[in-house]
């Protein structure tokens, strides 16, 4: 039987697996969404129920699916939350990610792993697809370790390295740019910081690199923007752009607050890799208008 058009979507509940989930049915695949704890009610695909750190579970998911590519997208994705749940999050981040690589390596499924900008340490920006790692933090530990187990059991997977991304949250679980807004259209004080930077995308352009890594058979690959950005700028940007006062934000240095996961400062990716095979962000205002738009409108609920 002729899998190749299967397409199997781990974190599919999540932020980012959403947005790919719907693009990629979109675009044709036969789309199989894996979530765990959420529901999951996308038109136009599959969705599954899969525990990704019991391997029973994993092994059924591939014996049901038979996929002929993985996007494998779950994860603990909070530095905090991985650094004050070492045994979960290595559970998820790095024993889930080999036992998934080993999987595809025996279905000869095409696999991209989704890695961060915080493997690392923030200080030598901006980073390159083989400048060495050197994460601050235990997510950006766990992200490396499974970088590397999986390149080592399946070296045909891809590493797609993911900026800081924006756009429109999970139910319940409001992303940092709805929280942004939240803060505009209500008057509620947030704290923002100035020295924190990243390449940021939204989650729809990012999705769009993840196509392309799709046919990159063992690359690393980084899905940054094009421009450098700080939180603290962002908030400023947004509050132009649905035209409401930016004095909510205050500005603050990572140093002023105390965080359980270290941040790096600079994480900025070079993606000129991914440029080259055709990988274009618009400018963070023309994406973030996008978003704005998608979320009821510029200056919406006012
Ligand atoms: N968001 C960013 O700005 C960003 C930046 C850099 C890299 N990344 C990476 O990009 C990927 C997607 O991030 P995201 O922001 O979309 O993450 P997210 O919103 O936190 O979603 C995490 C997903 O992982 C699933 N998951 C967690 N534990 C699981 C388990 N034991 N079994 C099966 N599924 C499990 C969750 O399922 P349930 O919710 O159903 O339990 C959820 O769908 C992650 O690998 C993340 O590390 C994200």
């Amino acid at each position: 039987m002729n899998n190749k058009n299967k397409l199997l979507i781990t974190g599919a509940s999540g932020f980012l697996g959403r947005v790919a989930c719907s693009y990629f049915a979109r675009d044709g695949w036969e789309v199989y969404g894996v979530a765990y704890q959420q529901r999951l009610g996308i038109d136009g695909i599959t969705t599954l129920s899969c525990d990704l750190t019991d391997p029973a579970e994993c092994k059924a998911l591939f014996e049901r699916v038979s996929p002929g590519a993985v996007l494998h997208l779950a994860a603990m994705s909070k530095p905090d939350a991985c650094e004050q749940n070492p045994q979960e999050s290595q559970r998820i981040n790095v024993d889930a990610s080999a036992r998934l690589a080993s999987l595809c390596a025996d279905y000869q499924a095409k696999l991209v792993f989704t890695s961060t900008d915080l493997v690392f340490s923030g200080d030598k920006a901006p980073y390159q697809e083989d400048d060495p790692v050197e994460p601050i933090n235990r997510y950006g530990e766990q992200k490396v370790r499974a970088e590397e187990v999986i390149s080592w059991l399946y070296p045909d997977a891809t590493i797609a390295r993911m900026p800081l991304m924006f756009g429109p949250g999970v139910p319940g679980k409001p992303s940092f740019t709805e929280q942004l807004l939240a803060s505009l259209q209500q008057r509620k004080t947030m704290r923002l910081f100035t020295d924190e930077y990243r390449t940021v995308v939204n989650a729809e352009t990012a999705v769009q690199g993840l196509k392309l890594a799709l046919d990159q058979p063992g690359a690393t690959l980084h899905l940054g923007g094009k421009e450098r950005w700080s939180r603290y700028a962002f908030g400023q940007l947004m509050a132009e752009l649905v035209g409401l006062d930016a004095d909510v934000f205050q500005p603050v240095k990572l140093a002023d607050i105390q965080t359980a996961a270290h941040r790096p400062a600079d994480a900025c990716m070079s993606s000129e890799r991914a440029f080259a095979l055709g990988y274009s962000p618009a400018s963070v205002r023309c994406q973030l208008k996008t978003v704005l738009d998608g979320l009821g409108g510029p200056g919406a609920n006012r």
